[in-house]
């Protein structure tokens, strides 16, 4: 008998469903002995309880389309993983128990950053874990891409077009703000593709006044109207100059929302012009994945699939150069993707007239 435990952890995104069906499909069709699937309720607080629901066929069916997850996720961050439970428990000893208790072969983690910490850390305590990469923010170390990304760039984008005209009829400027954590990729991506402007990234620290002097020229070349795509994560260069301590303090005692506001403000200011935020937040989580991540969420599955049957642990299926790989969880865990301020893609979008405030 194979018993596989799985679970999903951190933020949802589109096509983990999607993914879990691959996973399942790809052992149970192919092991040459029974198999038991046993899915964890809400992420990694579900191995530590022992909550978990024996998943069957039925589970699998007409999920490839539907969003979120089917088990439930919550966030565990890693920073207080070795911090007792009210009741005094040690978690990752809470979670070895139910691994063992349950006898599973093996245990499938579906997750982003700080959830991979967790499964490398768990794999180093002698569990046989798989991960596979999940998020919309495409920061993952050591895959190319992340299944969740494209369906978000596609939401965020079509925000943009939609901006286009109430901006063209207010002759507004607007402000996009669009997730991705602490990286660009996804308003990078969802800013050329929804023809903003300026796009402001994390990795790129902007300049205020380049950024008026675009809204300024785009005036008088008689443009009724701009729009920027701002990562949630984005700075100025002031901003960048504060240390973390000092840049906390000033996020702590924040007069905005979030440092969109804080540009709209700064804009008006010095332009006089109306400037508006809209903030799509978790939309670009939701609803059903793109045939992108189905197919990438299927294959990822797949993979993780054949591994289990071949008993190869400790790895993180990936995506890199077009080919599907794995990748040691030690070389993933506690890794972040970030853009190269200077990478092709940001050069093209230079050389076709878009901004970057700098
Ligand atoms: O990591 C995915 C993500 O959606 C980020 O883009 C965003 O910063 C964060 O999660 C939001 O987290 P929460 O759902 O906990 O508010």
């Amino acid at each position: 008998m194979l018993r596989i435990g799985m679970l999903t952890s951190g933020g949802d995104c589109q096509a983990l469903n999607a993914a879990m069906r691959g996973v399942y499909r790809s052992v149970v069709l192919n092991s040459t002995e029974p198999v038991e699937f046993y899915g964890f309720i809400d992420g990694y607080r579900g191995l530590m309880k022992g909550d978990f629901k024996i998943l069957n066929d039925e589970d699998f069916q007409n999920i490839l389309t539907v969003g979120g997850t089917i088990l439930g996720t919550s966030r565990t961050p890693f920073k207080l993983i070795h911090e007792p439970l009210p009741d005094g428990t040690d978690k990752v000893e809470d979670m070895k128990q139910t691994y063992y208790k349950l006898r599973l072969n093996c245990l499938v983690m579906l997750g982003g950053n700080g959830s991979t910490k967790t499964a490398n850390l768990l794999s180093e305590e002698g569990l046989n874990v798989i991960t596979l990469p999940k998020t919309i923010d495409n920061d993952l170390y050591g895959t190319d891409m992340t299944f969740g990304f494209q369906s978000a760039v596609d939401i965020a984008t079509r925000c943009i077009d939609e901006i286009h005209t109430t901006a063209n009829s207010h002759g507004r400027v607007f402000i996009v703000e669009i997730m991705g954590h602490k990286v660009g990729w996804l308003p990078l991506n969802a800013g050329i593709a929804g023809g903003a402007d300026i796009i402001l990234l994390p990795e790129i620290p902007y300049n205020l006044e380049k950024v008026v002097d675009v809204i300024e020229e785009r005036d008088k070349e008689g443009h009724r109207f701009t729009i920027i795509a701002m990562a949630e994560g984005a700075i100025s260069d002031k901003d960048a100059k504060l240390s973390k301590k000092d840049y906390m303090k000033k996020l702590s005692k924040y007069a905005f929302p979030s440092p969109s506001y804080e540009l709209a403000d700064q804009i008006t200011k010095k332009t006089g012009r109306e400037v508006r935020v809209t903030v799509p937040g978790h939309i670009q989580r939701g609803g059903t994945p793109v045939a992108y991540d189905r197919v990438f969420a299927t294959r990822l599955g797949a993979e993780a699939g054949k591994l289990i049957l071949k008993k190869q642990y400790g790895f993180m299926v990936g995506y890199k150069n077009r080919e599907m790989i794995k990748v040691p969880l030690k070389d993933v865990a506690g890794k972040l993707k970030t853009l190269d301020p200077d990478a092709r893609i940001i050069q093209e979008a230079k050389a076709i007239g878009i901004s970057f405030g700098i």
